[in-house]
């Protein structure tokens, strides 16, 4: 029973993650996203589950294939990604936004593929829905973990994105660092926790640093 629980610290614990980009349509044949490939967050679904997590995973659109058992939930939109977290958001004991949501989408999505003109053309663009802010609002006893992109005073940013979002960890990704992030087999990142604790951490793969990310988790529960 002890080996048991040191091999699976997280059997009986639900976790949610969500991963990928999203896409915004334009019209029928074009959107707005992003070069996310949906790498780090489905290596964190496979640890969690290899650790014995039920794992319900959302994903924008990828090539990523799970290895272990995940309840994959296929979105497109990030309106949709907001109302599948919001539909398990409640039974979970664990979230980990690990999407690279789209922050606008176009006003309107024309019916018919737009044709070209002579003239020029603007889409004009409204703020989508802050999933990880809403699910920091709705908090009760999970854990929310989320991620920041920062390519300027990324310490601060990443604290001020932790108290608007009500976190208890973020995750921040260093994309100036050489081989590190969007398309790359490895991050560098920085822990920083809701007591603004900083650890920063070396370059390594990206099924490291989710081994990492799910320590924190295991962690989380000992405490
Ligand atoms: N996020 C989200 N829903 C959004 C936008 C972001 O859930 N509509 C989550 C991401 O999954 C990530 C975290 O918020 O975990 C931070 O994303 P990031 O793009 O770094 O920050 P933003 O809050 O969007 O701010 P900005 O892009 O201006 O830095
Ligand atoms: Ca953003």
């Amino acid at each position: 029973e002890n080996d048991i629980q040191s091999k699976l610290p997280l059997r009986g614990k639900k976790i949610l993650i969500t991963a990928g980009p999203t896409y915004e349509a334009i019209d029928p044949v074009r959107f707005i996203g992003n070069h996310s490939t949906g790498k780090m967050g489905f290596d964190i679904a496979n640890e969690a589950s290899k650790l014995g997590a039920e794992v319900i995973l959302i994903s924008g659109p990828t090539n990523q294939k799970v290895k272990y058992p995940v309840q994959l939930v296929n979105v497109v939109s990030a309106q949709e990604m907001y109302d599948e977290c919001h539909q398990y958001f409640n039974e979970v004991d664990v979230a980990i936004c690990a999407a690279a949501v789209a922050d606008y989408k176009p006003k309107v999505v024309a019916d018919q593929k737009i044709k070209k003109s002579d003239a020029e053309f603007s889409i004009e663009l409204e703020k989508t829905k802050d999933i990880l802010a809403s699910l920091g609002k709705l908090k009760r006893n999970q854990f929310l973990i989320g991620f920041a992109l920062e390519t300027e005073n990324e310490i601060e940013n990443a604290k001020l994105k932790i108290q608007k979002k009500n976190l208890d960890l973020i995750v921040l990704n260093s994309l100036n660092d050489e081989g590190a992030g969007f398309g790359k087999p490895t991050n560098k990142i920085t822990f920083i926790d809701k007591n603004f604790n900083i650890e920063p951490r070396e370059l390594k793969s990206k099924e490291l640093v989710a081994e990492d990310i799910l320590e924190k988790v295991v962690l989380s529960f000992n405490n």
